[in-house]
């Protein structure tokens, strides 16, 4: 996997697509032209929704060589880091409300080969992860609260995308942003700062024709 900072990144999220077909969903969203696969674990405790686990990441793994991001609404998360490693998840996300030793999972995180994300919710501040920074692959700034797919962009999280932005400096930690992405909504975000694109209802919408569509409106909103 290869990204520098300036490139734009586009991660559908499977969240929002048919399970019963989840394997034509992952091609199709790809030939669409899906730079990344965000997958959303849920435990129904951490969030109130359950979602998916090792077992589904292990079972897309052989469709695709794109980088499957692994977003883990999950406490605790450290007992399953090795499982979705194993599974072929190329980025595993924790959240830094999910447990007290983050800096230890995302040295875990990288022990096991996999690049390592951190997720804050929009009430955390950014300062919370001030001091793991050089453990970080990717910093993940959540624009609504985790649970569920077609909620409303909270704009107050504008102005946190620009502190981490700032925080980040030159280091080489991508900076991604997640919930309620849509084209009306992604410039502000690009030009706060971020460089990587959840979307999960503004992509899986209509039928796979409207996929492409849909993908090329965020990303040319994204340029401006
Ligand atoms: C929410 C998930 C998101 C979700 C985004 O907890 O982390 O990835 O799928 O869905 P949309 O893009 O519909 O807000
Ligand atoms: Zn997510």
């Amino acid at each position: 996997m290869t990204t520098t900072s300036s490139e734009i990144i586009i991660a559908p999220s499977i969240l929002s697509a048919d399970f019963a077909r989840l394997g034509a969903e992952v091609s199709d969203v790809i030939d669409a032209g899906a730079d990344w696969i965000h997958v959303d674990v849920m435990d129904g405790h951490f969030v109130p929704n359950i979602t998916i686990g090792p077992a589904v990441v292990q079972a897309l793994r052989p469709l695709t060589d794109r980088v499957l991001d692994t977003h883990l609404m999950i406490t605790p998360a450290d007992p399953y880091l090795e499982a979705f490693a194993k599974a072929g998840s190329d980025i595993i996300t924790i959240h830094a409300e999910a447990g007290p030793h983050v800096d230890r999972s995302l040295a875990h995180i990288r022990q096991l080969g996999k690049q390592a994300g951190v997720a804050i919710c929009p009430g955390t501040p950014e300062s919370a992860i001030e001091y793991v920074l050089d453990r970080l692959d990717l910093i993940l700034v959540m624009t609504v609260e985790p649970g569920f797919g077609g909620q409303s962009f909270i704009p107050a999280m504008v102005e946190k995308i620009r502190r981490v932005r700032a925080m980040i400096g030159n280091r080489p930690i991508r900076l991604e942003v997640d919930g309620g992405i849509t084209p009306d909504t992604i410039r502000a975000c690009v030009e706060a700062g971020a460089d990587t694109f959840v979307a999960g209802s503004a992509v899986f919408k209509g039928n796979r024709d409207a996929y492409e569509n849909a993908i090329t409106a965020l990303r040319t909103n994204a340029r401006g």
